[in-house]
């Protein structure tokens, strides 16, 4: 039997809710299709945004978007995207899939989107292939609420008030698609964008995330953190999970045990990742005020048959489900660095939450576990502990139960451990330090390995309520199945 202990006298550090964001790119179906059917679409939306998606994502918690890319983002030119849409600029999206991007699209539409999900803001600049000025611009344009050309230029197409942006990005994966830069080269770049992205008064702080590493790339953090410590608030980390690697990526679905192994503990790997980039963060930053961000993370696995492979579409399974349990259990233990999380990307890329075709919509593995784990957003991180034998594959290694704890300000805890074996099932003695536990609850997500939603069959995989486990005086033993993710609600 495995041990588990929940200290509720250890108050570690509050879970930012945005640990729990989401990313949106103009990359194949997720913006066009997948939240924008534009407002003369039979698919029913308000003003234009479709509402089956809006809808389950608000149910999720989605508490942060990212927007426009990505890649996407370096190339993106912002104000191709504002005013009359029959005279917004048509291009090609060169950087995925050469389809025709008719900038209908733009940073009004992306303001409505936010407000329809009840959710924060994050906008990526183009510090690639754009100019200071149309950075600054593009600031003053969103922020500025005195008498300035861009919010003349804003009020001039129907928005009156300034908007609020809660992050801003400047700049994407400079050390590739955004322009492969040397680290310091980058830091310089983002030193002078950045002073030109203004504060306008009555306005929050602008928070600013600074492009940073890609995986274990230890040399970016060192050479950004070096030059650029001082304007960033967070750096940015990409972190994405293949079952082979990087040019045979591997089937969505259909994949083997090994290869299952193999994703689950590549994943783990994240937790290797955060250590290193913040033990070189602290070494430039001993106050700790530079945040770690992780902006794009998630499986990346070959795209479906028949489909274009700049698009990037994926089906999403039992796995990805494990996997986005386990990395969320492990954002949530580093919420003290960690201020927000994105994974990529919201609909109908890489590891999304929502997969849409024509006027269907599906809700993936992956979405089960954001809604299970929404629970945990703002609540106070508690000190945990499990026992477990280990998964070891090729030269990797993680724990098979990966669990967090959080209290709510009601005292309430919520504990959500992943079960990451395909076999074994785990039995788990939970208690609770100095507390006599009055009622527990629990709901499960589970299934085989490949197991995932169809257009045909929208719900073989679902959260049910389980009821595996006794109550005890101070917490309770429950029967873990194998591949499963539990969350515990436990009341005092
Ligand atoms: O999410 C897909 C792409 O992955 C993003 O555009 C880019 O930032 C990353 O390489």
């Amino acid at each position: 039997m495995e041990k588990y202990l929940i200290n509720p006298n250890q108050k570690i550090s509050k879970i930012s809710k945005d640990i729990y964001g989401h990313f949106s790119e103009h990359l194949g179906r997720c913006i066009y299709e997948g939240l924008y059917v534009g407002e003369d679409s039979p698919i029913p939306n308000v003003n234009g945004m479709r509402c089956d998606s809006v809808n389950a994502l608000k149910e999720m918690g989605i508490p942060v978007l990212r927007w426009p890319g990505g890649c996407f983002a370096d190339e993106y030119h912002w104000k191709d995207g504002i005013g009359s849409k029959e005279t917004r600029k048509k291009m090609i999206n060169t950087h995925w899939g050469g389809v025709v991007e008719d900038n209908s699209f733009g940073t009004h539409e992306f303001f409505e989107l936010c407000r329809q999900l009840g959710c924060d803001v994050y906008i990526n600049g183009n510090l690639g292939s754009g100019t200071v000025q149309e950075m600054s611009e593009w600031v003053e344009y969103m922020m500025f609420d005195g008498l300035s050309p861009m919010a003349e230029l804003r009020k001039k197409n129907g928005r009156e008030e300034p908007w609020t942006i809660n992050y801003f990005g400047v700049g994407n994966e400079n050390w590739g698609c955004g322009g492969n830069m040397q680290p310091e080269f980058y830091g310089n770049e983002f030193n002078k964008y950045n002073t030109f992205v203004r504060d306008y008064s009555g306005k929050p702080h602008i928070y600013r995330v600074a492009s940073g590493p890609n995986a274990d790339d230890y040399n970016w953090t060192e050479g950004v953190m070096k030059v650029a410590r001082r304007h960033m608030n967070g750096l940015a980390l990409h972190y994405y999970t293949t079952a082979g690697d990087w040019d045979h990526k591997g089937k969505a679905t259909g994949f083997d045990e090994k290869e299952y192994y193999q994703t689950v503990t590549k994943a783990y790997k994240i937790e290797e990742l955060i250590n290193r980039h913040l033990e070189i963060m602290n070494r430039y930053d001993p106050e700790k005020r530079v945040d770690l961000i992780v902006d794009e993370w998630g499986t990346w696995f070959d795209v479906e048959e028949g489909t274009n492979p700049g698009f990037l579409y994926q089906q999403n399974t039992m796995r990805d489900a494990m996997v986005a349990g386990l990395t969320l259990n492990v954002f949530n233990k580093h919420s003290d660095r960690i201020r927000m999380a994105n994974i990529a990307q919201t609909v109908n890329v890489l590891q999304a939450v929502i997969l849409t075709d024509g006027e269907e919509m599906l809700l993936t593995p992956t979405y089960h576990v954001f809604k299970m784990y929404k629970d945990h957003q703002k609540n106070t991180l508690l000190g945990s502990y499990i026992t477990s034998d280990k998964i070891e594959c090729d030269k990797l290694s993680m724990p098979k139960l990966i669990e967090s704890a959080s209290e709510d300000e009601n005292g309430v805890i919520y504990s959500t451990i992943v079960n990451a074996d395909l076999h074994e099932e785990k039995e788990v003695k939970c208690q609770v330090a100095d507390t006599l536990v009055a009622s527990v609850t629990a709901e499960i997500l589970t299934g085989n390995a490949g197991d995932h939603n169809t257009f045909e069959n929208k719900e073989a995989v679902k959260t049910q309520e389980f009821t595996a486990f006794t109550k005890t005086q101070d917490g309770f033993v429950a029967k873990i199945p194998p591949c499963s993710v539990v969350k515990f609600v436990i009341k005092k």
